[in-house]
């Protein structure tokens, strides 16, 4: 009996130890800063808020469908299945491409999807989701001077066009060094200026330039391979994990939907689409 007694109180002793233990490392827990999981608040707030600027069909442009103005494209295609499976609306901040990323960081929007291509630079300051698509670069001139540019030498002699904040603008000034690119903010006013014969190229996407020389009389897309060594390929951009956020269930959910996506074989098709709406 006695020997009993003196099990049950040692029990009951370490019973207590224990609690204590647990409540001491309960009361730890307690300071430390919460973690605010990204994808739990746009889940809470029932809107997914995707960043991208709307100047770059087929991949995202404005369009009236039924009188109404709508920013579409294959990344908006990509925006709505994503918020499909996370059950939530999607609201678009349309802004200039090189002010995306400061948008992101700054918590104005959950996402950015703007033809964005992961480059080394990029990636210090955010994350990437798996590429969804891949395109090229290419350069676009005035009709007739489909042989004016033959090497990235020929570049460097010509007045070129870029959009600012892109890695076609990256290409120009560090990896070609060239001083005199004209950086302009949105595609149409490069379309303009090629026009006018303010500059006499335009580097960008194969399939943007495709769109563009449609609408706009008078432009070509120049015969030669320069601007192929640089990617452009298309992934979305989401704000880096730090103490107080964690980004993970969030871009794990983006790479599901990308994965579905592909094993339904549905890219080709979207950019399809898209490229017949930015014809229209
Ligand atoms: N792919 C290029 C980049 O990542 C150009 C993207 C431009 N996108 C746009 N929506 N204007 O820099």
């Amino acid at each position: 009996m006695k020997g009993l007694k003196k099990i049950l109180g040692l029990t009951l002793a370490a019973m207590m130890t224990m609690s204590l233990v647990g409540c001491s490392s309960g009361g730890d827990k307690g300071d430390k800063t919460e973690v605010a999981d990204k994808l739990q608040q746009i889940k809470d707030a029932g809107v997914l808020v995707v960043g991208t600027s709307a100047d770059y069909a087929p991949y995202e442009f404005h369009k009236k469908v039924d009188g109404e103005d709508k920013i579409v494209g294959f990344d908006i295609t990509m925006a709505e299945e994503i918020a499909k499976d996370l059950d939530v609306k999607v609201e678009y901040k349309d802004m200039d491409f090189d002010g995306l990323l400061g948008a992101l960081d700054a918590g104005k929007v959950d996402i950015v999807l703007s033809g964005m291509t992961p480059n080394e630079e990029r990636k210090k300051s955010v994350d990437f989701s798996e590429l969804f698509y891949e395109d090229s670069n290419v350069c676009i001139v005035k009709k007739g001077k489909e042989d004016m540019v033959k090497s990235a030498d020929d570049l460097k002699n010509l007045k070129v066009g870029v959009q600012s904040g892109t890695t076609q603008a990256d290409y120009v000034t560090n990896t070609l060094g060239m001083t005199s690119a004209k950086q302009l903010k949105r595609i149409p006013d490069l379309m303009m200026d090629l026009k006018n014969g303010n500059i006499d190229v335009i580097v960008t996407g194969k399939n943007v330039a495709n769109i563009n020389i449609g609408q706009y009389d008078g432009l070509s897309i120049g015969k030669t391979t320069v601007g192929q060594e640089v990617a452009e390929s298309t992934a979305a951009a989401i704000k880096k994990s730090t103490d107080d956020f964690d980004n993970t269930s969030l871009v794990k959910s983006i790479n599901k939907t990308i994965k579905r996506l592909k094993d339904e074989k549905k890219m080709d098709g979207y950019m399809q689409d898209a490229l017949k709406l930015a014809e229209k």
